[in-house]
Formats: structure tokens, C-alpha cells, sequence
């Protein structure tokens, strides 16, 4: 790099915080980390301190990053979305503590809170009523995404008690770890490109211009800010804690500390029980509790002074990299995977780090025995961030992405716009015709829990199986007896799988129930390409019988809700090739539901309305029938417990933290008995 003056330095450094505030804050998807973009501001600030006459007026170290995105109505903020000042080390930690003492004396507290990591929110609530939801936007107006923010359920539309005529709440919107992990698997199936982390998919979802998908994605909400606008008496504690009592999210976590030590305290334990929660923080947020001494502190042009975020050290390993392989999964999507040296990271031991696709590995140029830093994307999938290339062995060769499937060699392909390279083999490639069977049995689909991984593999191998219509064809005398040691690829780990009578009777009877399963269900397992669950769910509907939608044109298909062209090109496609007309045909033969029932429709609306969450083992019927049973008397099925639950339907071993969320949040409790008399069956 040749050297920089330090105006040109300014000039560059503000141009590129500048990009880099609008991929994270409008497109929602951040290219360098918050710690990278951290160490470019303060290099930023500490120019402008020496050399003042080359800052830009609308320099990011001055204004909140951030912007409008031009699909939403723009809405002024009656009260600037500031940000917060950030720091990683506790001696900066102890002079933000130290100032605060400076002007106030030692007479105060702080509230310690949960830095949680998602997206800026603003409500405004009139009479009870929540009116309107506004992004932070530059901080000084944002985007209106109301119509996204009220399909949010933890975000109350009205509330109750003794809650001001007109106030505004801030917060952050976000998605739990185990919602983001579903989310991104289903995308993966349906060939769209993964989020990568849950802030980002939370603020992808809210910017989304589809309020339908926007619902359909599990948001959730913590607020930490009642707005004071003009001279107000009270605690920060206790306006958080009056807004819980009108129904607002608020998070219990939080502590009123008195001295340094208690807050250093509260940040200790949460760096290190913030991998036991079951959303993301990113550190801890420090707010001098009294609205007095707040108004004293005062504000710079960007934050308050009277509060402080520290921020979690992301935890980075550095390990050497072993090889790369290839996973071809059953839609033939061709995923590299980084097999690593095992390293410590965040408790956990990796081995193994995705590299999602041919696109990312050219950009991190590996060679062959590189050492890299390895990261935890949202804590939850390693991944690859860097590359220490000044260990790099010399004459070390680049590793490319392959040409042809590790599977079966025929050449991948690789359709324009997409980042997912395929293996076009779909027939003959193993993996894929594994994969498909697994989609078949899965619960989802035809629910055949006697069978998993393992066994299919096994019957697989030996030429038992080839599609799933041949699942219907098993007889007893060709499964009684087979074993086999299988090893867990993960793992290392082998295992001996013997079918005995047992086993050959359970596989046997569950293949025979699948013959129950609804149209829908089968539809969904045949893996169409884009079919989820819900559309598998509308196409059912909408066209009654695997006749009915074989036969289906394109415009056809166009012309039903929820349906778009992608989708519809794909339904078309799989009924025009041969061999899956051919197993739809044998699995009508078999008995299968190739059609919508009756019983399917609605039969009752004793449950209109209600919103039940169905948890534990059941003993007179199955989880999926009872909740088909909910939908036909008019209810609807959500999955986890809120203020909105109107009651959990308990089978046996409920696990204790649902029954001690539905008991906290006054939710009844019905038994599969009292239900079953609800419903008068
Ligand atoms: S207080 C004037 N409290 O972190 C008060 N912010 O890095 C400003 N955040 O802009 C915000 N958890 O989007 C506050 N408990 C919390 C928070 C929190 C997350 C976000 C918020 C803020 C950003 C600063």
C-alpha cells in the first residue's frame, strides 16, 4: 500500500465507514465485523482529533450510521435514535466510571442490562394502541415498517394498566438462535442464500416488503428505553419495570449496581452464561439509573454520556487447516466444508467449518496446510473469517473448489445468479437419493421415526432401496437379519446396526401407519424442489389430488395464492420427468393419500380464535394428528408459549421450562383428556 496523507486517509476511511453503514444498517448485511468496523472508527476519530479542518461534516464518527431504504414511508423521529458509545476493555470501562463520578459525586446507581444483538425498533403507543414502528434509520428519521412489527407477538398491539396517554418505547428486535438455525436450514433446502447470523436475519425480516413471510418469521422483541421527552423525576429501573406491568417485553435481566465491582460482576457472568441464553447479546449495556443525573450528564452529537455498551470479545481460534471436502446434499447443492485441526472455541471443540460455496473460497484464497482464524457466526456454525498468510508454507498450492461431484464425478453445474454449484446426477448420485428418502421419512413428511440415517443407508447399500415407492415393497424376510458398522462421519464414532425381529417388525409397522399420513404430508415428502411444509399445504388445497396438480399448467399454478413463477416452474418440471411420474404412480399403487380427505376440512370452530401450543408425548394420538385436529375445530397451532397462548395442550415429560413459562405468564394448562372433552370427541 503506498502511503496515505492524512486527509487522504480521512477521506478513504470515512468513504469506506461510510459503505460499510450501509450494508449493515440498510441491506442488512454487514461484509466486515463489528470489531473491524469498531477499530476503523477509532482510527477515523483519532485523525479528525489531530487534524480537525479534514473532517467531513457528515462524518460517520459524528452521525449515527445507518440510512432510509427507499420501499418504506420515512418517519422523523420526535426524539433522536442515538447509538451508544462502545467499549471492549475494562480500564475504559473504569474511565467511563470515572467521569460519570467526576460530575455526580458517588451518590447514584447504574442499571446493568443485556446488550441484545438485533435491531433497532421504535413504538410509539396512543391511548393503549400501538400506532406506529419506526427503524433507527440515521438516527434522526427511519423507515415506518409498522405493518412488519405488528405480526411480531412478543410486541403487545394494546396494553393495559396505568400505562401515559402518548409515550414512545425503543428496543431491539431480534430471532432466537434456534429459530435462525431452522430458518437457515430451510432456506438452504429451498436453494436461497443463508442469513449469517440472527441480527442479520431479523433485520432482513423487518425490511421485508412481504408482511405474509414477515409473520411467518419467528421475531422477537426486548425494549429498554421508555422515552423521556422534556424534565422528568424517576429511575430508568422502574420505568422498565412500570412498562413490563403494561405488557411491554421487557427482560428480567438487568441489576441495579451501586460500585465498579458489581458491574464488572454482572459482565463477567453474562461473557460467560451468554452462550445459555437462547438469543444473542453482544456485551452489556451500562445506564446511569436516574433521569435527573442523566439530564446532568447530558449528550454528545451521537450517544448520551450517561451510558456505555461493552462489548463481548468475539472469541477467534486460530487452527491449521487439514483438507477440504465436499457434502452433496439431496437437492445435489455441493456444500465445501473446512476440515480443521480440533481447536477450543467458546466450550465447544471445532473440527469443522462450513465455506458455504465456491464464491467464498476464492475470496479467502486457501492453500493447502494454511493456519486461519476461525469464528463462531452468531455462536452457532464456525466459520473461516481470515487467513494468517504469513505462515503459509512456501510452494503451498491454492485450493480450488472442484469441477465434478465427489460423489459420482459427473460434472456440477452451476445456474446463473445462484451460489450453490449442483451435482445434475439427481438418479444416480448416492448422497442425493439418500437424501431424498431421508426427506421422505422425515416427521414432517411421512413420519416413519422406525427408520432415520443409518437404516436408509444400510438398505441403500444393500440394494434394498433406490427411491422411497421401494420402502413399500420391503418384505420381512429381507430385513431380518441384516447388520452392518456404520461411522459417523462427525464424530468418528462406529456403530453396529442389526435388525433383529424387533426392529424389522417397528420398521415394517411404521412404513404401514405412513399409509395415514394426509395428502399434504406426502406431498411434501416428495421433495419437490421450492415445496416446503406450507406450500406442500396450499398446493393441496388448492388443487385436491396429485392428479389434479400433475396436470397443472404453469398459469395455472401462477394463479394460486401464495404460488410465484419459481415455484410453479419447479411443481411443472418434476410431474414432466418420467421417473418421478413413475414413483407418484407407485406410491398410489401402494395406498398412500394422493388426495385431500374430508376429514381434512374444517369440521368445527370450537377453537376459532385460540392459539394453543401443543407440548409433550400424547397416548391416544400422535402430535401431528392432534394438531391437524386443532386446525379442523378452527384453531391454530404456535409454537411457543406467550401472553397470547390461550392455553398449552400438556402430554407427558412437558419440559420444565415451557411448564415454567406457561405458569409465569398465566397461561392454563389442558390435558389430552380435558381436551379431547373440549372438543366433544
Ligand atoms: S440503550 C439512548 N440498551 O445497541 C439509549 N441499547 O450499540 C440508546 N442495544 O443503539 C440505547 N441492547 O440498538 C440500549 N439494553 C440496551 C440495548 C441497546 C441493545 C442496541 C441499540 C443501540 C446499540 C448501541
Amino acid at each position: 500500500m503506498t502511503a496515505q496523507t492524512p486527509k487522504e486517509r480521512i477521506d478513504a476511511l470515512t468513504e469506506e465507514l461510510k459503505e460499510h453503514n450501509y450494508k449493515y444498517y440498510v441491506l442488512a448485511d454487514p461484509t466486515i465485523s463489528d470489531r473491524e468496523f469498531d477499530a476503523k472508527l477509532e482510527e477515523l476519530s483519532k485523525l479528525e482529533e489531530a487534524y480537525p479542518q479534514f473532517r467531513h461534516p457528515n462524518s460517520p464518527t459524528v452521525v449515527v450510521g445507518g440510512g432510509i431504504t427507499k420501499d418504506f414511508e420515512t418517519i422523523r423521529h420526535d426524539v433522536p435514535m442515538l447509538s451508544l458509545g462502545n467499549t471492549y476493555s475494562k480500564e475504559e470501562l473504569q474511565d467511563f466510571d470515572t467521569r460519570v463520578r467526576k460530575s455526580l459525586g458517588d451518590d447514584f446507581q447504574y442499571t446493568c442490562e443485556l446488550k441484545f444483538d438485533g435491531f433497532a425498533i421504535s413504538l410509539k403507543y396512543e391511548n393503549g394502541e400501538l400506532v406506529r414502528a419506526v427503524t433507527r434509520g440515521d438516527g434522526v428519521q427511519g423507515d415506518d415498517v409498522t405493518t412488519n412489527v405488528r405480526t411480531i407477538r412478543a410486541i403487545p398491539r394494546h396494553l393495559h394498566g396505568d400505562f401515559p396517554s402518548n409515550f414512545e418505547v425503543r428496543g431491539e428486535v431480534f430471532m432466537h438462535k434456534k429459530a435462525f438455525a431452522r430458518l437457515n436450514h430451510e432456506r438452504e433446502e429451498q436453494g436461497l442464500k443463508t442469513f449469517a447470523n440472527p441480527r442479520n436475519s431479523a433485520a432482513g425480516t423487518i425490511k421485508m416488503q412481504e408482511q405474509d413471510e414477515v409473520a411467518k418469521r419467528p421475531l422477537d422483541c426486548f425494549l429498554y428505553h421508555v422515552v423521556v421527552n422534556g424534565p422528568e423525576s424517576g429511575t430508568h429501573y422502574d420505568n422498565l419495570k412500570k412498562a413490563a406491568s403494561w405488557g411491554l417485553p421487557i427482560s428480567d435481566h438487568r441489576k441495579l449496581c451501586s460500585n465498579f465491582d458489581e458491574l464488572w460482576d454482572f459482565i463477567e457472568y453474562w461473557d460467560a452464561h451468554r452462550k445459555d441464553l437462547s438469543f444473542e447479546i453482544d456485551g452489556v449495556v451500562i445506564k446511569v439509573n436516574d433521569l435527573n443525573q442523566q439530564e446532568e450528564l447530558g449528550y454528545t452529537s451521537k450517544s448520551p454520556r450517561w451510558a456505555i455498551a461493552y462489548k463481548f470479545e468475539t472469541e477467534t481460534a486460530r487452527t491449521i487447516l487439514n483438507e477440504v471436502t465436499y457434502q452433496v446434499g439431496r437437492t445435489g447443492a455441493v456444500t465445501p466444508v473446512a476440515n480443521l485441526e480440533p481447536v477450543h472455541l467458546l466450550g465447544t471443540t471445532v473440527k469443522r467449518a462450513s465455506l458455504h460455496n465456491a464464491d467464498i473460497m476464492e475470496q479467502l484464497q486457501l492453500h493447502a496446510g494454511d493456519a486461519v482464524f476461525v469464528e463462531k457466526g452468531g455462536e452457532i456454525i464456525p466459520k473461516i473469517v481470515g487467513v494468517d498468510t504469513k505462515a503459509r508454507n512456501e510452494g503451498a498450492e491454492v485450493i480450488h473448489f472442484i469441477k465434478d461431484c465427489p460423489e459420482c464425478g459427473t460434472p456440477l453445474h452451476r445456474n446463473e445468479g445462484e451460489a450453490a454449484h449442483y451435482c445434475p446426477n439427481d438418479s444416480g448420485c448416492p448422497p442425493q437419493i439418500k437424501g431424498r428418502i431421508e426427506h421422505f421419512i422425515s416427521r414432517k413428511a411421512l413420519d416413519i421415526d422406525s427408520l432415520g440415517e443409518g437404516k436408509i443407508a444400510m438398505l441403500f447399500d444393500e440394494g434394498l432401496i433406490s427411491n422411497a415407492a421401494d420402502l413399500y415393497d420391503l418384505q420381512y424376510d429381507q430385513l431380518n437379519g441384516l447388520s452392518k458398522t456404520t461411522v459417523n462421519e462427525l464424530t468418528g464414532e462406529s456403530r453396529l446396526i442389526s435388525f433383529r425381529e424387533k426392529t424389522v417388525e417397528k420398521i415394517l409397522a411404521g412404513i404401514e401407519s405412513s399409509k395415514e399420513r394426509p395428502f399434504h404430508s406426502v406431498l411434501y415428502g416428495l421433495g419437490i424442489r421450492y415445496v416446503g411444509e406450507t406450500v406442500a399445504k396450499r398446493l393441496a388445497k388448492s388443487f385436491g389430488s396429485v392428479e389434479n396438480l400433475s396436470k397443472a399448467s404453469n398459469e395455472e399454478l401462477e394463479n394460486t395464492p401464495e404460488i410465484g413463477s419459481v415455484i410453479a416452474k419447479s411443481v411443472v418440471d418434476y410431474f414432466a420427468d418420467e421417473q418421478n411420474a413413475e414413483l407418484v404412480n407407485r406410491l398410489t399403487m401402494a395406498g398412500l393419500h394422493m388426495e385431500i380427505e374430508e376429514s381434512e376440512g374444517p369440521v368445527s370452530d370450537i377453537l376459532e380464535g385460540e392459539r394453543i401450543v401443543v407440548s409433550g408425548v400424547f397416548s391416544r394420538i400422535g402430535r401431528n394428528e392432534l394438531k391437524a385436529l386443532i386446525e379442523q375445530h378452527g384453531g391454530k397451532n404456535v409454537s411457543s408459549i406467550s401472553a397470547k397462548t390461550t392455553f398449552v395442550l400438556a402430554g407427558e415429560n412437558m419440559g420444565p421450562a415451557k411448564l415454567e413459562k406457561a405458569r409465569s405468564l398465566g397461561v392454563p394448562i389442558m390435558s389430552e383428556d380435558e381436551f379431547f372433552e373440549r372438543i366433544g370427541s
